[in-house]
């Protein structure tokens, strides 16, 4: 585990995930998670299998903006196992947002798998109730029929997805 200046080991966790795009949920819980660990990585999934809303480099660019105002978060970028990641670059922890009973299956099995692969922990975090109906995919769909997202996604969130989608309607 690396050293800070004073030689006390930095606590690092990464927030994985797909963020097409960033919602407010998630950022609640990267800003949680800066507040316990030294150093939080917010690690965007590269998925070769799945083209998304936004690319790679536009999620990065929408999360360091809405991480700007944390100095302890940063963004980067991984393809292939979580656990390979975390290996690499020596990071212990997952932090993930749970937001209901529903996410726990899954969740957990990827803890299990996670653990059982490389002994990466998992923390799980509650998720503000206020975005606990909150997906990605629901933030698109919605927007997508002219329904108002602007309070569920950071502004520069919110303007990029109200643009993009206008360049691809199709009414
Ligand atoms: O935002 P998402 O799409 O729900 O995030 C899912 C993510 C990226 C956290 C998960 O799919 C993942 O860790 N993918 C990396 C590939 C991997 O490690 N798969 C095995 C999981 S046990």
């Amino acid at each position: 585990m690396p050293a800070d200046p004073s030689g006390r080991p930095r606590r690092r966790a990464v927030c994985p995930g797909s963020f097409d795009p960033v919602t407010c949920g998630h950022l609640d819980i990267i800003e949680r998670a800066s507040a316990i660990y030294d150093e939080v990585v917010v690690g965007v999934l590269i998925n070769k299998n799945k083209s998304g809303l936004f690319t790679v480099a536009e999620r990065i660019e929408q999360l360091a903006e809405a991480t700007a105002h944390l100095p302890n978060v940063v963004i980067d970028s991984f393809g292939g196992l979580l656990v390979d990641y975390c290996r690499r670059h020596d990071i212990p922890v997952a932090v993930k947002g749970l937001r209901a009973v529903s996410d726990f299956d899954y969740e957990l099995q990827m803890a299990q798998m996670n653990h059982g692969l490389a002994e990466v922990e998992t923390l799980f975090m509650a998720t503000n109730p206020l975005y606990s109906f909150l997906s990605s995919s629901l933030v698109k769909e919605v927007a997508t029929y002219g329904g108002d997202v602007s309070k569920l996604v950071p502004a520069g969130v919110y303007r990029r997805l109200t643009e993009r989608l206008a360049q691809t309607r199709v009414d």
